[in-house]
């Protein structure tokens, strides 16, 4: 074999661009947005025209009661564990293979996040470990969607039920996934969506949470929208009229001019979800004759709406054992856009492995859990063993780049002497 430093024989194999990478915005919203900035109308305070036509869009197209626009996903983590009554001491359920946003609210609560592991392949939430982690202190169970695939969600229902403890779904890579022809991010008790980056809706920053129970969302104001808008919309006579004149400490309001630009992926978003399934879904099918290379596969039943994210497992027994880096770098000389993920499982990140986050007053009641690297054995494998592909580039047909990239894979197979 060749070194990897050696040049690539007969030149690389992807020689087109791909699409430009998501998000886009039309030159209406564009206007719409110059428009308010010309008028100096960029602030709110109370219940504003985008922010209030983004939560009737959302109320309409996930069928909830409540949907609250905050500033971001993890603003909206935040107001689901707030409002479900989470503090300090209380333990919370969440998966090591998630963005660290599922958990991290959790530390400003100062509750007590205890992680759990995940299918090796799909990353799914692994139930049965969630299971053998219930404890007296749980008061909640977090479930990311990842990679838009919903978790296995009536078993952990289920699960959830039987010990009376509520479900916050993670659905801020899952805009529009569903399972048995229902939307996650409504079965919970909370769905967190976010509304930030590359994310299907986006406003460049901005996260959703949405709900049935009148609590949540009344807990959810006080903590990130007080004042004017908490005192409009909680009822005068109830117990939170008191506190909704100034809340519980947090602005936590999404942005109007980042309500403005989300507005426009959301009327669209069915239909961009069709178009970004099949690109995707082609991707796959293509992948899918490559022994050492395992793409993600959507069990009969689910769809992956917004699919965030393209991860692909990589199988070195059936490379010829090469180091998965090697591989990488032979796949980006042929110029593919492939890289190793650089979120890593929570366990290894330091809050989990050390008592001392530097949070004044944090863990006044108790220690927490710690984790070594190689504990959490499935989420471990999973982030030593995973591609990225350029998914957000894939939000457009993008046929003659992607057989370009088959075409790359397979000069590296004959390099490999596969
Ligand atoms: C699974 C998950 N949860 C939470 C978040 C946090 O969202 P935000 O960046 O909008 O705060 C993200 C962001 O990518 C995410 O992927």
């Amino acid at each position: 074999m060749n070194r990897l430093t050696d040049p690539v024989p007969d030149g690389r194999a992807v020689t087109l661009p791909l699409p430009p990478a998501w998000p886009r915005y039309s030159g209406a919203t564009a206007a719409r947005v110059q428009r308010r900035i010309r008028e100096g109308d960029v602030y709110a305070f109370g219940r504003e025209r985008s922010v209030l036509e983004l939560e009737g869009w959302a109320r309409e197209y996930f069928q909830v009661e409540h949907a609250l626009a905050v500033s971001s996903g993890t603003a909206a983590l935040t107001c689901a564990y707030a409002g479900l009554g989470i503090g300090p001491g209380d333990e919370v359920l969440v998966p090591t293979y998630t963005f660290h946003a599922s958990a991290t609210p959790l530390f400003a609560l100062g509750a007590l996040p205890v992680l759990y592991d995940c299918d090796p392949v799909s990353a799914r939430a692994d139930i049965d470990d969630i299971a053998a982690r219930i404890g007296p202190a749980t008061k909640a169970i977090c479930v990311t969607h990842m990679f838009g695939l919903p978790a296995d969600m009536d078993a952990l229902l289920e699960l959830a039920d039987r010990h009376g403890i509520p479900v916050v779904e993670d659905a801020a890579q899952a805009h529009g996934a569903t399972i048995g022809g229902r939307k996650v991010s409504t079965l919970g008790a909370a769905g967190c969506l976010s509304l930030g980056g590359q994310k299907m809706i986006s406003g460049g920053m901005g996260g959703l949470l949405l709900t049935n129970s009148a609590d949540i969302h009344a807990r959810a104001l006080l903590l990130g929208h007080a004042h004017e808008r908490a005192q409009e919309e909680l009822p005068a006579t109830s117990r939170w009229t008191g506190p909704a004149e100034t809340g519980h400490g947090q602005n936590l309001r999404m942005h109007p001019i980042a309500a403005e630009l989300a507005l426009e992926h959301c009327h669209s978003l069915d239909e961009r979800i069709a178009v970004r399934t099949a690109v995707l879904t082609g991707l796959s099918e293509r992948l899918a004759r490559f022994g050492f290379l395992d793409p993600p596969r959507t069990p009969a039943g689910c769809s992956r709406g917004g699919w965030y994210g393209y991860k692909v497992v990589y199988r070195p027994e059936h490379a010829a054992g090469t180091p998965i880096d090697d591989f990488v770098s032979l796949l980006q000389a042929q110029g593919l856009k492939v890289a190793r993920p650089t979120t890593k499982p929570l366990h290894q990140t330091w809050p989990f492995q050390h008592h001392d986050i530097g949070l004044a007053g944090y863990d006044p009641q108790r220690r927490r859990p710690l984790y070594r690297d190689d504990e959490l054995p499935h989420a471990t494998h999973l982030y030593g063993a995973t591609l990225a592909f350029p998914d957000k580039n894939l939000h457009q047909p993008a046929d003659a780049v992607l057989d370009q990239y088959v075409q790359g894979i397979e000069r590296v197979a004959r390099r490999l002497g596969l």
